[in-house]
């Protein structure tokens, strides 16, 4: 079969829930390696639309915005308004960035349950859920709590007991009450909808099946669910906050909202599209079979994004792209810890933001990325990846150049040629142009991990050479040589411009503009960027890229971790 042709390339990353902020762990799952990939893509001059906003429905939401005394839709604006901030400090470079409580949302999701249910494909179910006759209505698991039925603990979760980390259903608690006003509950009768996802799992199989290409750890996760049979899945809720279901009767009853979310990078693309004056735009994107849809997604999404979307996605009426890949990355470990939100043990974005630039810790990241098993972050690896790689291999080589370039030869790349070619300029120039090849391969295949590094070897290839050459030794007896020297090195820093642009995209942003290019890095830089800057072209003038950390700036975030963790050590 022949290999299928694609015309352009949709993104996403799992949308955030905007119920608090933004952390490594996130970053280094589903947003990072999306960003790197869609500005790989934007540099090779693709078409590429990166679409995301923040899933702002579900249980906890409404239980924080009840804690704090204000709406949910207050919190959720909140809350989305900090997200988008600190993602553009990061460099997330969305074309739309939405909110699910949005009408444009509302419409959407419902017209995706309207289409569904009028072709029968849900099912409804009556069960027994706990009611609160003090508020009104119907409570679900955050909400509950009782006794534990196996330790007699007095303040069990509806779902689990964290004194014996017992999990069980809410209806097992004895003394249920409402964590809202701590009042008993009483089961009541309520139907609901379903999914029934055995329905789907054959064609799902096959999908699944004809995707070898993905990565270990999503088909391994699919099989498991094969084997066990697909479950009709609930979706709808009795809440008050989520998208209401769109049929008579129905009053008090919403989307759940695993179902909702995923429709909401339909809805993203759909207010992208308006906000371009061509609200007719999206369907280009998710209705022709010549774009290819990629979710970046933490491990915790895989059924959600590879079967019960696809599922919704095959079900609809109309003709929808499915994933073509769903890269989904395992966990970062912070000091060796499991990261525990609620504990505060995390490093969250906006407080790393206030302190410190966004490219060192994309780079850090980068390095160790969660591609195929769990990762650490550390400070001290922090530190390290920015002082000793990002500073003294790549910072202090563009230094030496741009240096050097200006105080002997005025800023202007010195004469370089083919005639005065040594094996020594010609096997570095080919090493490079080598490692750029093996770079893209790694970045078209989202082993971005293995990309950076590969960047990290051109930087090396890029010091030996510089230091073999020795212009600072031929300056003072071969000025020509010299200058050809700087020639090659600029050649050098050229093709190390576009390997870091997608992982620290502020520098090489500036780096581009030194060295003098004239086309937009984000549209097609790589034609511009893989061929020669000849001599005689004036240079920018240089600052130092990435700046030094000090034990001083270090310190204090690896203190103020330890000071979380308990006498055992434990987070
Ligand atoms: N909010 C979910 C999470 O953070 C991800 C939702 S992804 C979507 O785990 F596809 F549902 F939007
Ligand atoms: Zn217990």
């Amino acid at each position: 079969m022949a290999e299928k042709v694609f015309k352009r390339t949709l993104v996403t990353s799992a949308l955030p829930y905007a119920n608090g902020d933004i952390h490594l762990g996130h970053l280094a799952g589903a947003y990072l390696p999306a960003d790197m990939y869609v500005r790989y893509l934007r540099l090779r001059g693709e078409d590429v639309l990166y679409i995301c906003g923040s899933d702002e429905y579900g249980v906890p939401i409404t239980l924080t915005a009840e804690k704090l005394g204000i709406t949910p839709k207050e919190l959720v604006d909140r809350n989305h308004a900090a997200i988008r901030d600190s993602f553009a400090g990061f460099g997330m470079s969305f074309d739309n960035f939405s909110q699910t409580s949005r009408a444009i949302h509302t419409e959407t999701s419902q017209e995706f349950f309207r289409d569904m249910h009028t072709q029968g494909l849900f099912v409804q179910k009556s069960t027994e859920q706990f009611y609160s006759p003090s508020l009104g209505r119907f409570l679900s698991d955050r909400y509950i709590e009782g006794t534990c039925p196996v330790c007699g603990h007095e303040g069990a979760r509806g779902d689990e007991c964290e004194q014996c980390t017992s999990t069980f259903n809410p209806t097992d608690l004895k003394d249920p009450r409402s964590v809202l006003d701590n009042k008993p509950l009483e089961l009541r009768p309520t139907t609901h909808w379903f999914l029934p996802m055995g329905d789907w799992q054959p064609k799902l199989e096959k999908f699944i099946a004809s995707h070898p290409e993905w990565k270990d750890n999503v088909r391994q996760y699919c099989r498991g669910y094969f084997e066990a049979g697909l479950k009709d899945r609930a979706i709808t809720r009795d809440l008050d906050w989520g998208v209401p279901v769109p049929l008579p009767d129905h009053e008090g009853k919403v989307f759940y909202v695993w179902f909702d979310a995923p429709i909401g990078y339909i809805s993203s693309t759909r207010e992208w599209a308006q906000a371009q004056g061509d609200p007719e735009a999206w369907k280009t994107w998710w209705q022709s079979d010549d774009t290819r849809l990629i979710h970046f997604i933490g491990k915790d999404n895989i059924f959600f994004h590879a079967m019960m979307f696809p599922a919704v996605l095959m079900a609809h009426s109309g003709d929808w792209v499915l994933p073509e890949n769903v890269p989904a990355n395992e966990f970062l470990n912070l000091e060796g810890q499991k990261l525990s939100t609620s504990k505060g043990f995390a490093v969250w974005l906006p407080e790393y933001l206030a302190k410190f630039a966004a490219d060192p810790l994309r780079y850090t990241l980068a390095r160790n990325l969660p591609e195929t098993r769990d990762m650490n972050f550390t400070w001290e690896g922090f530190q390290a990846r920015n002082n000793s790689e990002l500073g003294n291999n790549f910072g202090n080589l563009i230094n030496r150049v741009f240096k050097f370039t200006g105080k002997y030869f005025d800023g202007v790349v010195p004469e370089w040629s083919d005639a005065m070619m040594t094996d020594l300029d010609r096997k570095a120039l080919a090493d490079v142009e080598a490692l750029l090849e093996q770079w893209a391969g790694h970045m078209e295949r989202f082993e971005f991990k293995a990309a950076v590094d590969v960047a990290f070897q051109a930087g090396k290839v890029g010091n030996g050479y510089f230091d073999e050459a020795a212009p600072f030794t031929t300056r003072k007896s071969d000025m020509a040589r010299c200058g050809h020297s700087l020639g090659v090195s600029v050649q050098i820093l050229r093709v190390l411009c576009l390997m870091l642009a997608p992982v620290t995209p502020f520098a090489m942003e500036k780096l581009w503009a030194w060295l003098g290019m004239e086309s937009d890095l984000w549209r097609g830089g790589w034609d511009e960027g893989t061929r020669s800057i000849p001599g005689g072209r004036r240079l920018g003038e240089s600052e130092i890229l990435f700046p030094r950390l000090d034990d001083e700036v270090i310190q204090p975030e690896i203190e103020r971790l330890q000071g979380l963790l308990g006498t055992d050590g434990q987070a």
